[in-house]
């Protein structure tokens, strides 16, 4: 029988992580370091993501920071290039950028809530499909040729939401009664759109090691104020918001051999939020 704590080693791969410089992505980087591979942490803010990658350096990891657009195909090419040329070969890709508006308590001071159905830009519905499914789009497919010249060997590991499965409640967001923000129509429908992209591709590469998961986290604690910690937390059936590390070790999970028949699949880390 094989020791199932070698199958979560991966030592000698190597991982992208786009929205590398997030809450959860750096997370992540941070993760699939510890496990083993080089990490390229990949992000539209380059100097975090400098930053990120050399704290996992002095930290005795092996990890590279660079500045990506995920919207262009241009710097998505350059991502994987440079990862490839750096470091040999590409294993895992983790599509962790997107758009995800924090909440802010402060919204209704400035007059209609944020978000609100009815007058929502089409300018920023574009902007949030460009980002949260053209770009993800994007990344999968230059990740899939290096996996694709390695015997059709690799992991892609896409973060949705639990928005994705169920819709927002925007009891959420009140406050003493009033609607202070709504969290935006973008964010349910690109992220129910993550689950289409990963089934896609793990039937498209049916026969072969090229695995697609999605992740789906729940909500993070992030200094969310108190009346929304209350709120979350009445909805989850573990009665809290998760910890900032309690995605990692499902990340690990999917991206490592640990999951190694696993494809198509997504991953439901909420503190039970989806189950009633
Ligand atoms: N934090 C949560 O509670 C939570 C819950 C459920 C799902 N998620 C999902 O998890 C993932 C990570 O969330 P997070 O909390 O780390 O979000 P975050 O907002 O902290 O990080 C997102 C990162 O994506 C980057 N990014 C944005 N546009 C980009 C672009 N065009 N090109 C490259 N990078 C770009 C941002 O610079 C940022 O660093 C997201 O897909 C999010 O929707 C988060």
């Amino acid at each position: 029988m094989s020791n199932v704590l070698e199958k979560f080693q991966m030592q000698g791969q190597v991982a992208i992580v786009t929205g590398g410089a997030g809450l959860l992505g750096k997370q992540f980087a941070r993760t699939l370091a510890q496990g083993g591979a080089a990490v390229v942490v990949a992000d539209l803010n380059r100097m975090t993501a400098n930053t990120i990658a050399e704290t996992l350096v002095k930290d005795g990891y092996n990890a590279l920071g660079v500045g990506v657009d995920v919207t262009d195909p241009a710097s998505v090419a350059e991502m994987v290039e440079t990862a490839v040329n750096v470091y040999g070969r590409l294993d895992v890709l983790v599509n962790s950028a997107a758009l995800d508006p924090k909440f802010d308590p402060e919204a209704l001071a400035r007059g209609i809530p944020a978000g609100s159905f009815e007058d929502y830009p089409l300018e920023e519905w574009r902007q949030a499909l460009d980002v949260n499914l053209t770009g993800m789009f994007l990344c999968c497919q230059s990740a899939v040729k290096p996996m694709i010249l390695q015997g059709k060997r690799g992991s892609i590991i896409n973060i949705c939401s639990t928005y994705g499965l169920v819709g927002p409640d925007q009891r959420l967001y009140q406050r003493h009664g009033i609607q202070t923000a709504y969290k935006p129509v973008y964010y349910s429908v690109t992220k129910a759109g993550v689950l289409g992209m990963t089934r896609y591709l793990a039937t498209y590469y049916a026969g072969t090691e090229i695995r697609c998961n999605a992740l789906t986290p729940g909500g993070v604690f992030n200094n969310h104020d108190e009346g929304f910690v209350i709120a979350y937390s009445a909805r989850a059936v573990m009665g809290r918001m998760a910890h900032i590390d309690e995605m990692n070790g499902a990340l690990l999970f999917l991206a490592s051999d640990a999951s190694s028949y696993m494809t198509g699949a997504n991953l439901v880390v909420d503190g039970g939020w989806t189950a009633w």
